[in-house]
């Protein structure tokens, strides 16, 4: 296959599992509430001995490995990740280093919540493009160190998870990146997000006591209709920037924040529900993790094959969304 896009696909979950269940001994909800609000009926969490670096790089190595390379073979890094190992340097640098990787280009791309794995392969894309090279890209969180335990309307929501692709081109490319759309309408920013450690409220004491810095803001209902309008229009778009048309489409592989979205979604672009692939049942909103975590998944499982044209799209803080289409 010519053209630029995926060598070698790779994801990672923590084995400690988080059922409904469990969530129902520590907080006032249940399974009935969580499973037919959200489609979620378990989550991994990560154990205290790991860190989102070690997600990363459990992805990256067998994405690494997937596309017939060692991490001497890199030439770019990018890690989307809004859970980032410490507040600076960013992830990318310790994964670098972690992988053994030459001293090459890497930066995060932060703060883009959930969309931003889809924007980072468009980066990815551009890249090659430009210089033609072989960059590696993470999409990781580790949401359940960083989120409020005691808030039952987000707390659920959530799990830790990593996926990555490589990036490269020529003969041994998997799925060509056809398309991307990409966009931003920030006066939604305060619609999701975690505001305490900016410079408008600088973590203190006050703010600890409090658990600010736990904190996630988040109207539900604002977020769902954000996410359903966005994802649908964007899924229209860059399949009319690929040329093609819905009923090509073998796959959709949505951002997998709730059961409920993406049947929305799913029902505004007219789409059957063998479709679409689905696993926040097993793992919940894994944030940027989700769209690469499931696209590895859906690879690895023979539900994607050779020939299929493959959407994927997704939303996050910002408010942001990104959709890809990929010729596997
Ligand atoms: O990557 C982006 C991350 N965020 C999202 O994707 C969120 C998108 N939005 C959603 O998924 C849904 O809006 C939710 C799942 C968060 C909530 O579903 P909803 O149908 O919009 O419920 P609601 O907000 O209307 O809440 C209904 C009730 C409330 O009680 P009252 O005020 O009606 O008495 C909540 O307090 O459900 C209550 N509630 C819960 N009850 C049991 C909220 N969380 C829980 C819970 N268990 N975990």
């Amino acid at each position: 296959m010519a053209g630029i896009g995926i060598l070698g696909f790779g994801s990672y979950v923590p084995s400690r599992v988080m059922t409904n269940d469990d969530w129902a001994e520590l907080l006032d909800t249940d399974d009935e509430w969580i499973t037919s609000r959200s489609g979620i009926k378990e989550r991994r969490f990560a154990d205290d001995s790991e860190s989102t670096l070690d997600l990363a790089a459990a992805a990256a190595e067998q994405a690494i490995s997937d596309a017939g390379l060692t991490a001497d073979d890199l030439d770019e890094i990018i890690v989307a990740t809004d859970t980032p190992e410490v507040y600076t340097p960013d992830t990318a640098a310790h994964l670098q280093h972690r992988l053994g990787a030459g001293e090459v280009t890497a930066f995060d791309l932060g703060g883009s919540g959930c969309a931003g794995f889809v924007l980072a392969l468009d980066i990815a894309k551009t890249r090659v493009q430009a210089t033609p090279k072989k960059v590696l890209v993470v999409g990781v969180e580790l949401i359940s160190r960083l989120m409020d335990w005691t808030d039952r309307s987000t707390a659920v929501l959530f799990g830790d998870g990593a996926g990555a692709v490589v990036i490269g081109e020529g003969d041994l490319v998997k799925a060509e990146l056809l398309s991307f759309d990409a966009g931003t309408d920030g006066q939604y920013s305060d619609i999701l997000g975690l505001e305490t450690g900016g410079t408008r409220r600088p973590f203190s004491l006050e703010e600890a006591q409090k658990d600010g810095h736990h904190e996630i803001a988040m109207n539900g209902r604002e977020v769902f209709r954000q996410a359903v309008r966005r994802m649908a229009a964007s899924s229209e778009i860059v399949l009319e920037r690929a040329g093609r048309r819905k009923d090509e489409v073998a796959l959709v592989i949505p951002h997998q924040a709730n059961l409920r979205i993406i049947d929305a979604v799913r029902h505004k672009l007219g789409l059957d529900e063998d479709l679409v692939y689905v696993n926040v049942d097993r793992y919940g909103n894994t944030g940027s993790a989700t769209v690469p975590l499931a696209m590895s998944e859906a690879h690895h499982e023979g539900r994607i094959k050779p020939g299929d044209l493959v959407v994927l799209t997704a939303f996050g803080a910002g408010f942001h969304w990104s959709s890809a289409v990929l010729q596997f």
